[in-house]
């Protein structure tokens, strides 16, 4: 019987979350295979692995529907869920950043027009700065705000600076720095403290 319900995010983080498993000696071989199968288990059926799109980690996390995962600082910053965050992964890193065109750096004050997927960051962001700002909110391809004139300026992650560069655009103002992180039901660590607490521990040693 499967006792602990991990959540991996599927996309950019998940190769090296599994990784990290593996370094902790789990077995991963399920998640390694081509498989379209949602639920995976390791060998010894100690764990349950469930692929989930990394921005619903933090929900099946604090609904208990699975018991600890893996989710981007970016994510959490946003969601603001009622959730453990209990190691810094390392990996994944990647910045928050205001970008937009060069010559907007010199109007970045007033009632700006700003894209993103991240509206809780980018209010906070400017609430701190005092500026009046339109927050338009997209669910990706936010860069294209700015070409097109829907928005001044976006508030996005930023990680080869690929995309911006590949559209014109550059990093305006930096947010902060962001990794992947691993998270935990508030209740399962109570309750499963003995299986989760020895994989906190060992996964903290091999990042
Ligand atoms: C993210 C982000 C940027 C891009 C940054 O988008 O929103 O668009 O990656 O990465 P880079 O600096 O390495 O180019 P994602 O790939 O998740 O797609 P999306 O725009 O559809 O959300």
């Amino acid at each position: 019987m499967s006792e602990i319900t991990f959540a991996l995010p599927k996309g950019r983080l998940s190769e090296k979350a599994i990784d990290i498993l593996e370094r902790c000696d789990i077995d991963c071989s399920s998640l390694k295979s081509e498989t379209r199968q949602l639920v995976l288990k390791d060998k010894k059926e100690m764990y349950k692995f469930i692929f989930v799109k990394p921005s619903d980690v933090p929900t099946y996390i604090e609904r208990g529907a699975a018991d600890i995962g893996v989710a981007g600082k970016d994510t959490l910053l946003e969601q603001n869920r009622d959730i453990y965050e209990l190691v810094d992964l390392k990996f994944g890193k990647c910045r928050m950043c205001v970008a937009g065109f060069d010559k907007n750096k010199k109007n970045l004050y007033g009632n700006l027009k700003v894209a993103t997927k991240y509206e809780r960051v980018a209010r906070e962001y400017y609430e701190l700065k005092g500026i009046n700002v339109d927050i338009i909110r997209l669910n990706g391809s936010v860069e294209l705000g700015p070409i097109v004139g829907l928005s001044d300026v976006i508030v996005d992650i930023v990680e080869s600076g690929n995309t911006l560069k590949a559209n014109g655009l550059t990093v305006l103002e930096d947010i902060c720095s962001l990794t992947a992180r691993l998270i935990a039901n508030k209740v399962s660590l109570k309750t499963k403290s003995e299986l989760i607490l020895p994989l906190v521990k060992k996964i903290s040693e091999v990042v």
